[in-house]
């Protein structure tokens, strides 16, 4: 069982660190642990964001555990140069088309959620947002049009095969939970969106368990914070669900408590944190590592076989919410390491 731990910038390092831990804890035999550069520090050290030889660790491994990129000294640099081409490359790469982003209220941090808490109590969700397309890898260029203004643009497509292959992983997800998959598109307004949606439906034939209905993006936002609790599985494209994730994380209390996993056609899976690299509190020891060990009890689950580790970690992160560790992102004052021995104690 071979782990790549692409730790990257910021709090990424702090975080990922505390996850290693919980995972050497559990004392699995035959667990190799294998680091490599990504993001502003691959760049800094390597002149890459995503260099070849992390890619090559990234294939010669079964899972992902990854912790976040992001750096501002890099904000100005060509695009291809950029942090966030670490963790798009990788996903492109990797063939990693599908992200799970699960929400859901632990019992006890009801208050934490900028929602009411009988409505964010409600909370349990499943976000799949597709990774590979979208207007995040299409065409996209600045141009200098004929009277001289500058344009930018972005190219934004979903071809029918991508979208039936994301579609059944959201049906298969949905059969293992409530059996309702709410499809999120603007197909009243774009082109990509009915073909997404033409698909949807096609594809719903073969799921006759579960029940599909299909929702605006725009509304989709606005009942996220109206009434959460009506949903079960969401399944959307690459840019609304990278925008509907962040909603939902905050629905929830804290982005630092979100894990997700983004899975290809077979096991191996790249499993991070929803939130980002946090600039300003990296290195100080205040990050919550909770959302990147709530990851590695995914990757166990998922790449590695392992449901009753991973449901170890589950519970022993849940019983230190409930006895009250929290970090600065829940207004309390337990720092990274606090936070993982808490956790450690439990497991
Ligand atoms: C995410 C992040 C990335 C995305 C960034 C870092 C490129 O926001 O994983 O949600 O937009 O997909
Ligand atoms: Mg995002």
């Amino acid at each position: 069982m071979k782990i790549a731990v692409f730790a990257g910038d910021g709090i990424g390092p702090e975080v990922t660190h505390e996850a290693v831990r919980v995972l050497q804890a559990l004392d699995l035999p035959g667990l190799e642990l294998a680091e490599a550069d990504v993001g502003g520090v691959a760049y800094k050290r390597h002149g890459h964001p995503l260099p070849p030889e992390t890619l090559a660790v990234a294939r010669a491994s079964d899972a992902i555990l990854f912790g976040a990129v992001g750096d501002p000294d890099c904000d100005n640099l060509e695009r291809h140069l950029r942090p966030e081409q670490a963790i798009l490359g990788l996903r492109k790469e990797l063939g990693l088309f599908a992200n799970l982003r699960p929400a859901k209220v632990f019992g006890g941090l009801e208050d934490f959620s900028a929602l009411r808490p009988e409505v964010a109590g409600a909370i349990d969700l499943l976000i799949v947002r597709e990774l590979n397309g979208d207007v995040y890898f299409g065409e996209k260029g600045i141009r200098t049009l004929p009277d001289g203004r500058r344009q930018g643009w972005d190219m934004m497509s979903y071809a029918e095969d991508e979208v039936r292959r994301i579609a059944h992983v959201a049906f298969r997800a949905a059969m293992t939970r409530g059996n309702r998959l709410c499809s999120v598109d603007k197909a009243n307004v774009l082109e990509t969106s009915q073909v997404w949606r033409d698909v949807m439906i096609e594809v719903a034939r073969e799921y006759p368990a579960v029940e599909l209905t299909h929702m605006y993006v725009d509304n989709a936002a606005m009942q996220l914070v109206r009434s959460p609790g009506q949903f079960d599985v969401v399944v959307t494209g690459n840019l609304f669900g990278d925008i509907l994730s962040d909603q939902a994380s905050m629905c929830v209390g804290s982005i630092g408590l979100l894990a997700s996993a983004s899975l290809g056609e077979g096991t191996f899976g790249l499993y991070e944190p929803i939130h980002g690299s946090a600039p300003d509190i990296a290195g100080k020891g205040l990050a919550n590592p909770m959302a990147t060990i709530l990851s590695a009890a995914m990757l166990l689950r998922h790449s590695l076989g392992l449901e009753a580790e991973a449901a170890r970690i589950e519970a022993a992160v849940a019983k230190a919410l409930a006895d009250g560790i929290r970090g600065g992102d829940l207004g309390g004052s337990h720092g990274t390491a606090a936070i993982g021995d808490a956790v450690l104690e439990r497991l």
